[in-house]
């Protein structure tokens, strides 16, 4: 069996103009030597710039959603052949954000991760429960359900990662136990390979929320986390660096 190859993936969200470009090439220099695959995923608008300003570094780049169409009348929105275009090569898919937000259910979400692969970006999809189901005790439930309605069966075999973002602890400081982080993780691993077989064996599961440099030796090396989906501490390179190397 292959170990899941490690990812930690910077989401800038609706934050970044030009003069936060220094930002993503302090990193991409920081990278050179070192065998993570650390990725940035900045507002669309940023994309082809970023693109080129870390051009023939490790540092990879990824769009924040996609619209699941190529193209068409959707005013406002991005497709995964635009975000591909522009440069990207990941995409991050179903954020409690967006579902929350935007009404996005797991079956739109699934069609979003086609349009990805379609477009040869590899999907970064977000599961997560809020503070009321987590007390309600059904956490493993709502996530395993996310898994298995958001994970379409075209991903056999692609690469791509799973997101676990307790939706209460992104942006509040507030972070599960270890003991928590893990049996979430291994709930999803277990049924990963409950619908993929082995080929659900390595796909990275990435833990998301709240992680900073401070807490990042320890979820990083909790059991079946893989890297992880980082927010405000990825906006500056230092701290996203921080992370990167407690991995
Ligand atoms: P946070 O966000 O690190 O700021 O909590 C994580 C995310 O939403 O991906």
């Amino acid at each position: 069996m292959t170990s899941p190859t490690p990812l930690i993936a910077g989401n800038w969200k609706m934050n970044g103009t030009a003069a936060s470009l220094s930002e993503a090439q302090a990193v991409a220099a920081a990278l050179a030597g070192t065998s993570a695959r650390v990725a940035i995923c900045p507002p669309a608008t940023l994309v082809e710039r970023a693109a080129g300003a870390v051009k023939g570094t490790a540092l990879l780049l990824g769009g924040q959603d996609c619209r699941a169409e190529v193209s068409g009348a959707f005013t406002g929105d991005v497709s995964a052949e635009m975000l591909a275009d522009a440069g990207a090569s990941l995409v991050i898919l179903g954020h409690s954000e967006r579902r929350a937000g935007y009404g996005e259910t797991d079956a739109l979400v699934a069609a979003k991760v086609e349009a990805a692969l379609r477009a040869g970006l590899e999907p970064i999809i977000c599961v997560g429960e809020t503070l009321d189901e987590r007390k309600a005790g059904k956490a493993l439930e709502i996530v395993t359900g996310q898994v298995r309605g958001s994970l379409p069966a075209t991903l056999a075999g692609k690469t791509f990662s799973v997101a676990y973002e307790p939706v209460w602890a992104i942006g509040t400081g507030l972070t599960p136990t270890t003991p928590e982080i893990e049996e979430v993780h291994i709930a999803i691993r277990a049924t990963l390979v409950e619908v993929f077989g082995d080929h659900g064996k390595t796909p990275p599961i990435l833990y998301g929320g709240s992680v900073k440099p401070s807490n990042a030796d320890e979820i990083l090396h909790a059991a079946e986390v893989g890297g992880a989906l980082v927010g405000g501490a990825s906006l500056k390179a230092e701290d996203f660096l921080g992370i990167i190397k407690a991995l």
